[in-house]
């Protein structure tokens, strides 16, 4: 017994020791945390329970039989955040630089298949420089096990992704298909060829941090969710972040109690929106002002700023927000922030969350790079997010809803429960100007008839109340007004249900 007791000891200091005293020092050097420094400032202290501690690699070729590391570069458990169950692996760079092989992935596919069944969401810290060279298609087998998982789990468990470190070739789609990512500034990076590579096949000359690292990720491609300045930072944020999340699609996101009125008036937000109607205001102020304590967790801040995305609470219920923002390009609905708001608009239907809808958008953006980029597929995918989604849907119009983009965002067309508009609303097929010039062409050079047609098609359609007579509009709101209107028709939502036919998978324009 007391050998058994010695031996559990040193296979246990063995492993908490990774990789040695060396190589967690040159992680630190990199202003790193090591993958249970990170794991600690995850979780609630003293609630990780870790699991195959024990476990170690099958590899015996290129002299790996004699390199052997209890845990073998992850870790591996699960615990609480804010007392809520989560699942959680940490890939350890100092233990053969946080390679998969066929016993680290199934150490990964252990955790997220308990979490699966539990239903409890999957935190995975990526730290690795990939396949694990010396086991081969071992571990390209590994990484499809997970890839496996990553899929059946989307829709049923929220996964978070932070990327703390290398993450390139293959080893980057189990991130991108989980639901969110959020990388870690000058210190991670993401790629499926490195700069290397690029240089051998392109001749384009670039740095890690250019091709793939957080900024690049969360500003150009949209890849990345958001940018942190350190792990610390990133690690606290996602405590954040997860509070506002279901556990599972069987269970509703945790309600907070708030101390925010929920018939709180803004007195300011009636006088938010500018006379001109070209001049633009913040959506973001708004948002702030209506949520429960203006606390408003933005998703992908840096990426297709034309839409705002984000979770909140009203009422202390999480609610999820989409908005357009007429500080950027006008609000208007573009490649970019379509596909933003589609991907978020589908979580928050998978999961049961809410949806709120600020609209002020002035059309599709026009031009060749839209058009042949494919925004017709691309604004297709929000159309679609939107008709299907059955989660409540509640949409404050508050300046242009103009032709298309007025029906795809979250229009009563679509399903929309609840649709106010203020009374700075103008909906119609497009604005005043452009209407007259196609209807009036006639008139074209006589300024005085076009002012005069352009101020008839404005006291006609410019106002909420056309859509209003139709009922597309349930009813015209004060700005001051709308927490308390939002709230109320959230909480008569709450029991709602609706279901879409049967079907095997619908066919989302991708
Ligand atoms: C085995 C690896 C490894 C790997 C790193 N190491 N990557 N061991 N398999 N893939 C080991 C190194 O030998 C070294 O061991 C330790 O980790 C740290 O690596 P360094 O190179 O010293 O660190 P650094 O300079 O920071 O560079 C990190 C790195 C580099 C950029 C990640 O290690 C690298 O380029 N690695 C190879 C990346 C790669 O090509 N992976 C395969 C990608 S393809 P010691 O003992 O010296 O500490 C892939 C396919 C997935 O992943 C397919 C899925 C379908």
């Amino acid at each position: 017994m007391q050998e058994i007791l010695k031996q559990l000891e040193e296979k246990r200091a063995a492993a908490r020791a990774g990789g040695g005293k060396k190589r967690v020092e040159a992680q630190h050097a990199k202003g790193r945390l090591t993958a249970r420094e990170r794991i600690e400032l995850l979780l609630d202290p003293d609630s990780f329970e870790e699991w195959d501690m024990f476990v170690e690699h099958r590899c015996h070729d290129f002299g790996m039989g004699s390199q052997r590391v209890p845990g073998d570069g992850v870790v591996t458990g699960y615990g609480t955040v804010n007392g809520r169950l989560v699942f959680v692996f940490s890939q350890d760079f100092t233990v053969f630089g946080g390679s998969l092989s066929e016993a680290h992935a199934e150490k990964i596919c252990k955790v997220m298949d308990q979490a699966l069944r539990v239903g409890a969401p999957v935190i995975g810290i990526n730290d690795s420089g990939g396949a694990r060279i010396q086991e081969g298609v071992a571990s390209l087998a590994g990484y499809a096990e997970v890839f496996q998982r990553n899929i059946m789990a989307s829709g049923v468990v929220p996964q978070i992704s932070v990327i703390m470190g290398p993450c390139a070739g293959g080893a980057v789609y189990s991130p991108a298909m989980t639901d969110f990512i959020f990388m870690v500034k000058d210190s991670s990076y993401m790629f499926v060829t490195g700069p290397e590579v690029v240089k051998t096949v392109t001749h384009e000359t670039v740095t890690f941090e250019q091709l793939g690292g957080a900024v690049t990720h969360s500003q150009k491609s949209g890849v990345a969710d958001l940018a942190f300045e350190n792990d610390v930072e990133a690690l606290l944020e996602v405590r954040r972040f997860v509070d506002m999340l279901p556990a599972s699609n069987r269970s509703k996101a945790p309600a907070r109690q708030t101390t925010d009125p929920i018939d709180r008036d803004e007195m300011s937000l009636d006088t938010l929106i500018p006379s001109n109607p070209n001049k633009p205001y913040d959506m973001k102020e708004l948002i702030q002002k209506v949520v429960d304590e203006g606390d408003f967790f933005e998703l992908q801040p840096a990426h297709a700023r034309n839409i705002l995305t984000g979770f909140a609470r009203m009422g202390g219920e999480t609610v999820g927000i989409v908005a357009n923002q007429p500080m950027v390009l006008a609000g208007c609905l573009d490649i970019d922030s379509s596909r933003k708001a589609a991907r978020f608009v589908r979580f928050c239907d998978c999961f049961e969350i809410p949806i709120v809808t600020f609209v002020d958008v002035p059309g599709f953006l026009p031009g060749t790079t839209q058009e042949h980029g494919a925004i017709i597929k691309h604004g297709a995918k929000l159309l679609f997010a939107y008709g299907e989604a059955t989660v409540p849907k509640v949409t404050v119009i508050t300046r242009k809803a103009y032709g298309g983009a007025y029906d795809v965002m979250s229009s009563k067309h679509l399903r929309g429960d609840v649709n106010f508009a203020w009374p700075t609303a103008e909906i119609a097929v497009m604005g005043p100007k452009g209407a007259v010039e196609i209807i009036f062409r006639a008139d074209a050079g006589d300024a005085d008839k076009i002012a005069e047609r352009t101020e008839e098609y404005r006291q006609k359609f410019a106002t909420p109340f056309v859509a209003g007579a139709r009922g597309f509009i349930d009813d015209v709101i004060m700005p001051h007004s709308t927490r308390k209107r939002i709230c109320r028709s959230l909480a008569m939502l709450r029991d709602k249900k609706i279901e879409n036919p049967w079907k095997k998978h619908d066919n989302i324009p991708l």
